[in-house]
C-alpha cells in the first residue's frame, strides 16, 4: 500500500560517521576552550537532544545540562517567524560557563530570542553552538561559535531534526524532498 510518506524521497546529506568526526572534533574544542572551567549546556528541545547528548560525551571537563524549549516551526516546513518559550530552565544558571546547544540555525530567530532570555538569567558567559547552519537563511544576526557542518538552504531531516515529528531516529542527515516541493533555493529568504 503506497503511503502519503512513500511520497517524500530522502537524500543522504552528512553520513553519521562524518557526524561523529565532527561531534568529536566540537568536543576537543569546547573541552580545551573552556579547560580547568565547569561547563553548562542548554540544549533547545527536541531537535538538539541527539547532538547534545552525543557532544556532552565528547566534553572532557564537569559538565551539567539542562533543556529549554520552544515552538517555532509547527507542522510546516517554513517558520512562521513567531519564538515562543514552552519549555523554561529547571535550574538557575546564574554565574554558570553556559552554551546554548542547537541543532540547526536558519533564520536565526529561535537562537536570538534564547541568546536574549538566557542572558536575562544572568550566566557567567553565553555561547553558542549549533551543529548545522543554512547558508543564505538568515533574518537575525547571530554568531554561533561552534559551528558542525555548514549546510545548503534544503529542508534536512535526521539526527533530531525532524518533518511534522518524523525522521528524527535516522543516524544520517538527509535532504527531504516533498512531492511538489518548491526547491528551497526559489523560497523567499524572508519568511
Ligand atoms: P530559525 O529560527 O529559523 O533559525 O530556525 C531554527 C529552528 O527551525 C530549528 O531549531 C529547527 O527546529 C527548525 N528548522 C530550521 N530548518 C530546519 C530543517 O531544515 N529541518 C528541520 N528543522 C529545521
Ligand atoms: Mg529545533
Amino acid at each position: 500500500m503506497k503511503t502519503a510518506h512513500e511520497s517524500e524521497h530522502l537524500r543522504i546529506l552528512l553520513r553519521r560517521s562524518a557526524i561523529e568526526r565532527r561531534v568529536r572534533q566540537l568536543g576537543r574544542q569546547i573541552s580545551a576552550d573552556f579547560r580547568g572551567q565547569r561547563l553548562h549546556l542548554v540544549g533547545v528541545l527536541k531537535g538538539a537532544s541527539i547532538f547534545l547528548s552525543d557532544l556532552i560525551r565528547e566534553i572532557q571537563l564537569e559538565v551539567s545540562l539542562d533543556f529549554i524549549s520552544v515552538a517555532s516551526y509547527g507542522q510546516s516546513t517554513r517558520s512562521s517567524g513567531q519564538v515562543r518559550l514552552t519549555k523554561d530552565l529547571d535550574n538557575s544558571i546564574e554565574g554558570l560557563d553556559t552554551i546554548l546547544v542547537e541543532d540547526i540555525l536558519d533564520t536565526g530567530r529561535t537562537i536570538n530570542y534564547l541568546q536574549r532570555v538566557i542572558s536575562q538569567r544572568k550566566p557567567r558567559s553565553l555561547h553558542v553552538a549549533t551543529l548545522l547552519r543554512k547558508s543564505g537563511t538568515a533574518v537575525k544576526q547571530v554568531h554561533p561559535d561552534y559551528v558542525g557542518f555548514e549546510i545548503p538552504n534544503e529542508f534536512v531531516v535526521g539526527y533530531g531534526l525532524d518533518y511534522a515529528e518524523r525522521y528524527r531516529n535516522l543516524r544520517d542527515i538527509c535532504i527531504l524532498e516533498l512531492p511538489g516541493d518548491v526547491k528551497p533555493k526559489s523560497r523567499p529568504v524572508h519568511r
